[in-house]
């Protein structure tokens, strides 16, 4: 569900013409609708509302700081993998008391940042991470909140590039050592065990791996109890899909189901939602530079490419592609939408069933607000494009395009001695 429609044939984003947006800030251009970041989060934070509960944004998926201050002040929390993910919560007001740090590599400058502004927990990935929090903790007179991130060793069912959740993926400990890891960490004087951790992949569109996982952690959860650790945090992850082509279930139909085996366990569900929040409510818009037809093909050249979205050659990932304008009776085309890298991988689809467009129109590459812009690079000196989020009748630029000077800002001109 989302909040870019067509009137008249022209596609709007709330009430505001895409094409107006494009012809204001230039393309490729990433446009954002807070109408569909809000009724997301709502949707999903009331799936939860039976249990006690904290949503903490898996802010990897879209970082901008207005799209993390319009989280937060619905009261969201923040999962977050990096110092600089922390020093962009922080910058957009984020209560450090609701922000989880998840990722295998923290380093010692990122635990302590993470110590120092006194985050919830860390979700630990292997023992010589807990020892190093422990020491950073220690040489900081400060306790660090833990929480223990299990691998459930599970099928998600998921493209392989963004599973978890098997016991062979770098990602949390193995089940077979989680009491072991419970027993040390409780020994480790600077440590404060708060929680228990899970995360099985991302754009999962069946309940069954989440039912799998609540099961299994929810069997750990009880026999610590039973062993005398009692828990306050149980963190589900993220990695609710969203429709791009598939029928994912809605979020209420996802809690329902994660939510059954985690019943009775006296802990506080966290939930790490990024797609789910922030997929639809974004689109990258692009405008045809040229119509190429070879013997075989016909090449929708764009002036967007992989470098903003490189989701399709990345994950052979689909989105759906619009027009921004559409036209009575134009007859639908086979084409591969095509940027102007020189890469054979730059494409946004490929033998895609599209209205003919010609040359100067625009197209909406859909879905890409989750791991669009957050993945964008400079490759082939290309500026990372504007964002712009729609509120109503208004538009906010909230990330100007890169400047060429913003490219080479941070390089020296050597002075050569030849
Ligand atoms: N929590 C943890 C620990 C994660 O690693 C992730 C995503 C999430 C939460 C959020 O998962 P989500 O709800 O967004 O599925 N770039 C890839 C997705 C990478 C996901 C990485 N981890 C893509 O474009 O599909």
């Amino acid at each position: 569900m989302h909040y870019f429609a067509y009137r008249n044939n022209e596609l709007y984003a709330e009430e505001v013409a895409v094409r107006d947006i494009a012809a204001q800030i230039g393309t490729p251009v990433y446009i954002y609708s807070a109408g569909t970041l809000r009724r997301h989060f709502r949707v999903f934070d009331e799936a939860f509302a039976g249990a006690d509960h904290l949503i903490c944004y898996a802010m990897k998926a879209l970082s901008n700081l207005s799209i993390l201050k319009l989280f937060g002040a619905m009261g969201s929390g923040f999962d977050i993998v990096s110092v600089g993910e922390l020093m962009r919560c922080l910058r957009a007001g984020a209560d450090p008391k609701k922000i989880v740090f998840s990722g295998v590599g923290k380093t010692d400058e990122e635990i302590a940042a993470a110590l120092q502004a006194g985050i919830l927990m860390f979700n630990v990935e292997s023992r010589p991470e807990l020892y190093r929090i422990a020491e950073v903790a220690r040489r900081l007179k400060l306790k660090a909140p833990v929480s223990l991130r299990v691998n459930p060793d599970l099928d998600p069912g998921t493209h392989p590039h963004i599973s978890t959740g098997h016991r062979t993926s770098k990602f949390g400990i193995p089940l077979s050592e989680v009491f072991d890891y419970y027993a040390e960490a409780r020994g480790l004087a600077d440590l404060e065990l708060v929680g228990l951790s899970t995360h099985i992949g991302s754009q999962i569109t069946d309940t069954g791996p989440f039912i799998e996982a609540g099961e299994k952690v929810a069997t750990i959860v009880r026999r610590l109890k039973a062993d005398g650790i009692a828990l306050r945090y149980l963190d589900i992850g993220g990695g609710l899909g969203i429709p791009y082509q598939e029928e994912p279930p809605p979020p209420a139909e996802y809690a329902a189901a994660i939510l059954k085996p985690l019943a009775g366990l006296g802990v506080k569900i966290i939930a790490e939602p990024g797609r789910v929040l922030v997929g639809n409510a974004g689109i990258l818009v692009t405008r045809v530079l040229y119509v190429k037809q070879t013997d075989v093909k016909r090449f929708i050249v764009v002036d967007g490419a992989m470098n903003d979205l490189i989701r399709p050659v990345l994950y052979e990932a689909y989105h759906a592609i619009w027009p921004v304008q559409k036209f009575e009776g134009r007859p639908g085309v086979i084409a591969d939408v095509v940027g102007p890298v020189c890469e054979s991988g730059d494409f946004f689809a490929q033998d895609r069933e599209l209205p003919d467009p010609r040359d100067g129109e625009l197209l909406a590459v859909m879905s890409a607000g989750a791991y669009g812009f957050v993945m964008a690079s400079n490759y082939n000196s290309r500026p990372r494009a504007a964002e712009v989020l729609v509120e109503g009748k208004t538009m906010h630029v909230i990330r100007e395009r890169d400047s060429f000077e913003d490219q080479v800002q941070r390089e020296k001109l050597v002075e050569f001695q030849s």
